[in-house]
């Protein structure tokens, strides 16, 4: 868990942690009314018969017009024959969706699993996303029926733990501990250009001999493309550790904002391009900007790349920025071997060797 040869890890300083909500970057349109709203969540069984993620495209479709009508906003996910559709909105809007929900033919066995009031975590009209799991229909059913069962008993949990128990599959190494913060340590990794955050996700599966679980994501806007997030769970004893690879257009989508406070890092894969690595931060900064608990950026770049600016931007956003300098090779052994320590840092597993003299 230490810094290995070739490698030169520089984790220069902490940097105060503000409430600007500044970013010079923002590719959607973003005004969420504060204040408290009804949060709803129910299961269902899908009855779409063929492409389910095409028919979700068609739900969006109609249900952009109208719940942004109804001041609704909603995420849907489809995972082993069941939707889980969560809502957020003013009593009337979420009455209405429901209302035409309940009628739809595309789905039956709908399962009330959480009402409440409280803030909004989902930022966008519109996001779904489907999982790729093992797991039989009357396995995740089964799992349903207790959820339910606990919220019939007045035991609700807040709705981004009940999305969270639903949709890693019991089957799962971490499926257990992920309800527990402090038993479960999730970090995202996102790369300034390529797909670099999903080699190292990959490269991790095969080091821990660990599955790589693959979901698609979209959000409101149409005409972008649907987004792909892959990933891997490392026992990392005390902790489960979980590791994201998540495309650049991923940070901008509903869902993943409303999940971005239980991250404890975002490892930033920089490129040494001041423009896309640019680019990357203000995403990061404009995906933040809402969040009263932001996680730890770790930026990782080659040795002759300017941390400086984007440590400004981070600042200015309201983020701490840990800057990483590689020497030698730029590769999944390299990013892990840099960032791994102050991964472990947190949860108390590593100390820290003294810096060399500047
Ligand atoms: C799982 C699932 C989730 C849906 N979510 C929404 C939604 O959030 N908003 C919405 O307007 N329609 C949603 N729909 C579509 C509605 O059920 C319904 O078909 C649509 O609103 C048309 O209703 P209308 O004929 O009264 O306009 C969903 C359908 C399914 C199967």
């Amino acid at each position: 868990m230490s810094p290995q040869g070739g490698l030169f890890l520089r984790a220069r300083k902490v940097i105060g942690v503000h409430d600007s909500t500044g970013s010079g970057w923002q590719d959607f349109p973003v005004s969420i009314p504060p204040g408290e709203v009804d949060r709803l969540m129910y299961a269902s069984l899908c009855c779409v018969q063929g492409g389910v993620f095409e028919e979700m495209h068609r739900i969006r479709e109609h249900a952009l017009r109208r719940n942004v009508a109804d001041g609704v906003h909603v995420a849907l996910l489809y995972q082993s024959g069941w939707f889980l559709e969560w809502l957020e909105g003013p009593a009337q809007g979420v009455r209405a969706v429901m209302a035409r929900v309940a009628r739809d033919p595309r789905h039956r066995s709908i399962k009330l699993l959480h009402a409440s009031r409280g803030l909004r975590r989902l930022t966008e009209p519109w996001s779904m996303a489907m999982a790729q799991a093992h797991e039989r229909p009357s396995e995740f059913a089964g799992r349903v029926v207790a959820l339910r069962e606990l919220h019939r008993a007045g035991e609700d949990m807040d709705p981004a733990t009940v999305w969270r128990r639903l949709s890693t599959p019991m089957t799962h190494p971490g499926a257990a501990e992920q309800a527990q913060s402090d038993r479960f340590q999730r970090v995202m990794v996102c790369s300034a250009q390529g797909a670099d955050s999903f080699e190292l996700v990959r490269w991790l599966g095969q080091l821990h001999d660990a599955e790589v679980v693959h979901r698609r994501f979209a959000g409101s806007r149409a005409d972008a493309r649907d987004v792909a997030t892959d990933y891997v769970d490392l026992a990392c004893d005390p902790v489960v550790r979980r590791v994201i690879a998540m495309a650049r257009n991923g940070l901008q989508i509903g869902l993943t904002q409303a999940f971005l406070p239980d991250y404890s890092h975002v490892i930033l894969l920089l490129a040494g391009d001041p423009v896309r690595d640019t680019q990357l931060v203000q995403r990061l900064v404009a995906a933040c900007a809402r969040l009263s608990h932001r996680p730890v950026v770790i930026g990782l770049a080659p040795i002759d790349a300017d941390h400086a600016p984007l440590q400004r931007l981070a600042h200015a956003g309201g983020l701490v920025y840990l800057d990483c300098e590689l020497a030698g090779s730029i590769d999944a052994p390299a990013w892990w071997a840099a960032a791994e320590p102050l991964l472990d840092l947190i949860l108390g597993l590593h100390t820290p060797e003294p810096l060399p003299p500047a």
